[in-house]
């Protein structure tokens, strides 16, 4: 049985777009994202998790560039989403129901795992410390973990902070107000408003920079490699790790 965040399903009703494979945030999220992925993967045919895969955009990209694809997620929406796409497309990938703080994949061994699209905001630090345990489990030796991050840091340093934001996902538009900060915990809430249906609902979202993922990252056995410019807004890292 898989645990779900009541909120996490709200959240992806309201505002799935830039998570579904065929739209065209997208589109242009993996056309940007993709290339800065692929030059740290391991040689083609390798085994990739796309852990947290959402809809499946990073999924589908890496397997048509030859990669044999696993992707973990645990939210049905999207889980639906990619399944479809994956009939849809003839895909071989594998799309497993899984929480990615439990991860169950004895005996695999991914050349790579991808994190990819900002998720690390679902999760608090002890919950990605407890993540990163796991993919150190699966990743072959010198197996790398590609995350895209935001840097939250940045985005309030750089004075382009917007306490609300217009947010377009397709026929799903949202604004999304940030309405409370918790010092102790390194949250934030956002309450998103759906003007066209009238839902609304409250979730929270940690807040992240690369030097946190980075310190996790060493303390749970991994060096780091480089880090650029994501292709999730321009607050977002990609940040590659290698297992140790
Ligand atoms: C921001 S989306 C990113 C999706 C995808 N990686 C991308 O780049 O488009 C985060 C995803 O994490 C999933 N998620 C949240 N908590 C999870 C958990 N504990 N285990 C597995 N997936 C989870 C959500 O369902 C969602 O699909």
């Amino acid at each position: 049985m898989v645990p779900q965040a009541p909120w996490v399903d709200k959240f992806y009703e309201l505002y799935s777009a830039p998570y579904l494979p065929t739209s065209e945030p997208a589109r242009l999220r993996v056309e940007q994202g993709l290339p800065k992925i692929l030059k740290h993967l391991p040689e083609k045919g390798s085994e990739v998790l796309d852990l947290c895969c959402g809809g499946g955009l990073y999924l589908f990209g890496l397997e048509k560039a030859g990669y044999k694809m696993t992707g973990v997620d645990m939210e049905p929406r999207m889980l639906k989403a990619a399944r479809k796409h994956a009939k849809e497309t003839g895909s071989k990938a594998r799309i497993v129901k899984g929480d990615a703080t439990n991860l169950r994949f004895k005996g695999r061994s991914f050349g790579a795992v991808v994190f990819m699209g900002a998720a690390t905001g679902h999760f608090s630090m002890a919950e990605v410390k407890k993540i990163m345990g796991g993919v150190h489990t699966v990743l072959r030796p010198k197996g790398v973990v590609i995350t895209e991050v935001n840097d939250h840091i940045a985005l309030f340093l750089s004075g382009m902070y917007q306490r609300i934001l217009y947010e377009p996902s397709g026929e799903n538009d949202v604004i999304s107000i940030h309405t409370r900060y918790d010092g102790e915990k390194g949250t934030f809430n956002r309450l998103f408003l759906n003007l066209e249906s009238d839902k609304k609902f409250k979730a929270p979202f940690q807040i992240w920079a690369p030097w946190i993922l980075n310190s996790i990252m060493d303390d749970a056995g991994f060096d780091q490699k480089s880090s650029e410019t994501g292709a999730f807004g321009g607050f977002s890292r990609i940040l590659v790790h290698a297992k140790r």
